[in-house]
């Protein structure tokens, strides 16, 4: 029970990464509150938990709006007396070179993925500090860390990823921690599933272990994270990707030459 007597509240709750950590919040011992845009997942996975035992509710919000996380924060503290978890997992993705990049989707990108958790830690961090410090994990990406080919979404990660070593400078005397964790392709989740052709596949060409990630990998690591079992870790980056950013180019580089020796021997 690493999370016995703790509240926390979860952005995306209703995609394949929120379902995963909502589950593994609870099965811990936390109290859950989950958002999303999608009520009809969110409400049926809120019911799910309470009646395996769970403590669990789901508000429909918009991550963009103030307002919104104002009446969340309001409401968990009314209904399970404090914050000390926040995990900003909400995320969407554009798919759009510089070249075709209109200023909508720019700009709803740099909202719901850098917006949206800069307006959580607001809201949210002075209620933790309230409730005696915690924990907040920002759901990053591989594109805060390197270059994907989609300017909004690579440019709100890597704002992501910076915002959140800020958050963890400036909530340090709150007793809270701040860190970033950075998935690489996750399986069963709404962005692989709504992939350009090949997406996942070409993944699997270029991730040294050959593999999507799963959404219980990326749980037990924002679990961790939001644990006391973290206590010393603060701004840090974590990367769950399967050693693609750390050494995708070497290991691609291992298997040419290998190839390119092979051929040239034949
Ligand atoms: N799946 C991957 O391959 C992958 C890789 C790297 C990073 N990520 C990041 O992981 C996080 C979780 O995504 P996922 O993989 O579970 O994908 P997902 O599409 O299954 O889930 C994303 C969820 O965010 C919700 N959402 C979108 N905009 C929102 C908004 N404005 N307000 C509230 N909720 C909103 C969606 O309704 C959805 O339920 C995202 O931040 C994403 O950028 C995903």
């Amino acid at each position: 029970m690493r999370l016995a007597g703790k509240v926390a509240i979860i952005t995306g709750a209703a995609g394949g990464q929120g379902v995963a950590e909502a589950r593994a919040f609870a099965e811990e011992g936390a109290a859950v509150v989950l958002t999303d845009l999608r009520a009809d997942a969110g409400e049926e996975l809120a019911a799910s938990i309470r009646a395996a035992g769970g403590r669990a509710q789901y508000f429909q919000h918009d991550v963009v709006d103030e307002g919104q996380w104002r009446h969340v924060v309001d409401e968990t503290r009314k209904l399970f007396g404090g914050v000390h978890v926040l995990v900003n997992n909400a995320g969407t993705i554009s798919r759009l070179s510089i070249e075709k990049t209109d200023i909508a989707s720019w700009d709803r990108t740099m909202a719901v993925n850098l917006t949206g958790p800069m307006l959580g830690m607001k809201v949210a961090a002075p209620a933790m500090r309230d409730s005696g410090g915690g924990s907040i994990v920002n759901v990053s990406s591989t594109a805060g860390l390197m270059p994907h080919h989609d300017a909004a979404y690579t440019a709100s990660k890597w704002g992501l990823r910076g915002l959140s070593k800020t958050a963890a400078i400036e909530f340090v005397e709150w007793n809270i921690r701040v860190n970033s964790i950075h998935p690489a392709q996750i399986a069963e989740t709404g962005f692989v599933r709504e992939g350009l052709p090949g997406h996942a596949e070409s993944a699997c060409q270029i991730i040294p272990m050959q593999r999507l990630g799963t959404p219980q990998e990326c749980a037990d690591l924002v679990l961790f994270l939001a644990s006391d079992q973290s206590s010393y870790i603060t701004g840090a980056e974590i990367a769950i990707d399967g050693g693609f950013s750390s050494g995708a180019t070497q290991w691609v580089r291992t298997r040419l030459r290998r190839d390119i020796a092979a051929q040239n021997k034949g």
